[in-house]
Formats: structure tokens, sequence, C-alpha cells
């Protein structure tokens, strides 16, 4: 989906200059990055690119060591994680994080529940206006046959999409994927990235998804955005972005 007129043109997001080092690992130096409302972007990059620590980063799991990241013009940089959540910046993980002995459902309604910071919150989980949103956020996901089943117990492209679900519970503006279709296999790949993305359609909501499979990329993302060795190498279409040499040389490793 692409941004309309109508959403102005200030950026949802506007990362500038992040740097990020461990020890004598660069993980980000001079990441710049803007994404208005309604973009899908890719991030892609080999293992150890930087692309987790950049979702980290903007997420506020990790802080940057300097550079500014703006959310709709408010500086969201170094806040706590529950605090950029609460201002719109959902996530997923490359491994989900559920409660594996509870059902699909109460995963949602904990979700939920902690979004309301009403003290009595518990008590308001399973109210019938929280069961009701839940159901219908797992009915966007196509989940609700499997409501009443134990995490545990549910295959890995399930649990994704229930991790990329209750992300949504914040409704947030920005929503960071990272990896949603790892471990999940090459024939469930598209049907699951297909019921993420029409769940998302419903809403002008900014992507940023992060991705090793570049049929994936081409089919799902408006724009890409290629990491190597903590930078930024490429921002551009897919179709640009992907031919160019240093991503065919770096990252998809068909240039050598
Ligand atoms: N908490 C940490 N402590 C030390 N080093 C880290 C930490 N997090 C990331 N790194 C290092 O920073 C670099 C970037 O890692 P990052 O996880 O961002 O890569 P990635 O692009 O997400 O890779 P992958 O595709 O394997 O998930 C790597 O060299 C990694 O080992
Ligand atoms: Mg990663």
């Amino acid at each position: 989906m692409s941004a309309t007129p109508s959403q102005g043109s200030i950026p949802v997001l506007r990362a500038t200059g992040l740097e990020k080092r461990f020890g004598a690992v660069v993980a980000a130096t001079e990441v710049c990055l803007e994404v208005i409302a309604g973009e899908r972007v890719s991030l892609i990059g080999s293992n150890g690119a930087g692309k987790t620590t950049f979702v980290n980063m903007i997420t506020g799991y990790i802080k940057p060591d300097a550079g500014s990241i703006l959310l709709d013009d408010r500086d969201i940089t170094g806040l706590e994680p529950r605090t950029i959540n609460r201002m719109g910046v959902a996530r997923s993980f490359q491994i989900p994080q559920l409660y594996a002995e509870l059902s699909v459902l109460d995963n949602m309604l904990v979700a939920t529940a902690c979004q309301d910071r009403h003290p009595s919150f518990w008590r308001q989980a399973r109210s019938a206006d929280a069961v009701e949103r839940a159901l219908a956020l797992l009915a966007r996901f196509n989940l609700l046959e499997h409501a009443e089943q134990r995490v545990a117990g549910v295959p890995g492209g399930i649990r994704k999409l229930l991790d990329i679900a209750m992300a949504l519970t914040v409704q947030p503006r920005l929503l960071l994927l990272d990896e949603p279709t790892s471990g999940v296999s090459v024939e469930e790949k598209f049907p699951m990235m297909d019921i993420v993305m029409h769940a998302l359609e419903q809403e002008v909501m900014t992507v940023l998804f992060v991705e090793h499979d570049m049929d994936i990329v081409e089919r799902y993302a408006d724009r890409v955005v290629a990491f190597y060795s903590g930078r930024i190498i490429a921002n551009d279409t897919p179709q640009i972005a992907l031919a160019a040499p240093d991503v065919r040389r770096y990252v998809t490793g068909t240039l050598h």
C-alpha cells in the first residue's frame, strides 16, 4: 500500500545517524531511514548485518550510542520499550514471545490486558468486550479455529501469526516484524504472508519487516532497505535495490 497525499509528508519514522557498537563489533553506523505512512518496507541483509539491532533500537530494546529516532516528529530515542509501545510502535520477535501453556485466545487476552492500564486489568481480561476484541483480531489472522488450543501444541506458523496478532492489540502506527517467516516451511511462507498482509491492509499502518527470502521481499515490499556490516547499503524499490551490485554481492550472493 502506498501513502496518500492526505496523510501529509511528515514521516512516521525518522531515524538519523544511528550508531551502535558491541565491543569491537559495529552493529549500526550512520544509519538513517525515513518511512512514511502506509509503506511496507523490507529490511534485508546477511546474518549479523544489523537488522535486528535496528529493530531493537527503534523499539527501545537497545539504546543507540548516538543518533535520534523520531516517531511522528516525537523524539523516542532511548525511551523504554513499554513507553515506545504505548506511543504506537509494536513488534514481533525472531522467536515468538508467547505463553506456551495458555491457549491462543488467552495469549491474546493477556496482550490486550497489558495494554489496559486499569488496576483491575486481570478481572477485566476476560470481560465480554475484551474477548470480543481478541476474537476479532484472531479472525483477521485466520486463527479462530485455534482459539482454544494450547500454544505449546500449535504449529510454528500459527505461533508466528499469533505473535503478530498480539502486537496489534496496541493499535500501532508502526509495526516491526523480525523475520515473520523464519521457521515456517517453504510451502507455508506465501500463504502465511498473504494472511499477514491482508490482515494489515485494513489499517493504514506502516510496516517494516525483516526477511531473508527474496521472493517474499519482491512480492510484499514497496521498498527495500539493505544492511551490511551495520550500514545501509541500499534503500530503493525492490527492483532497483535487489539489482544493486553491493546487494547482489553482500546480501543475495548473486554476484561474485
Ligand atoms: N546484545 C548483543 N551483544 C553483543 N553483540 C551483539 C548483540 N546484538 C547483536 N550483536 C552483534 O551485532 C551484529 C549485528 O547483529 P544483528 O542481530 O543486528 O544482526 P541481524 O542482521 O539481525 O542478523 P540475523 O539475520 O542473523 O538475525 C552481529 O555481529 C551480532 O553478533
Ligand atoms: Mg536478526
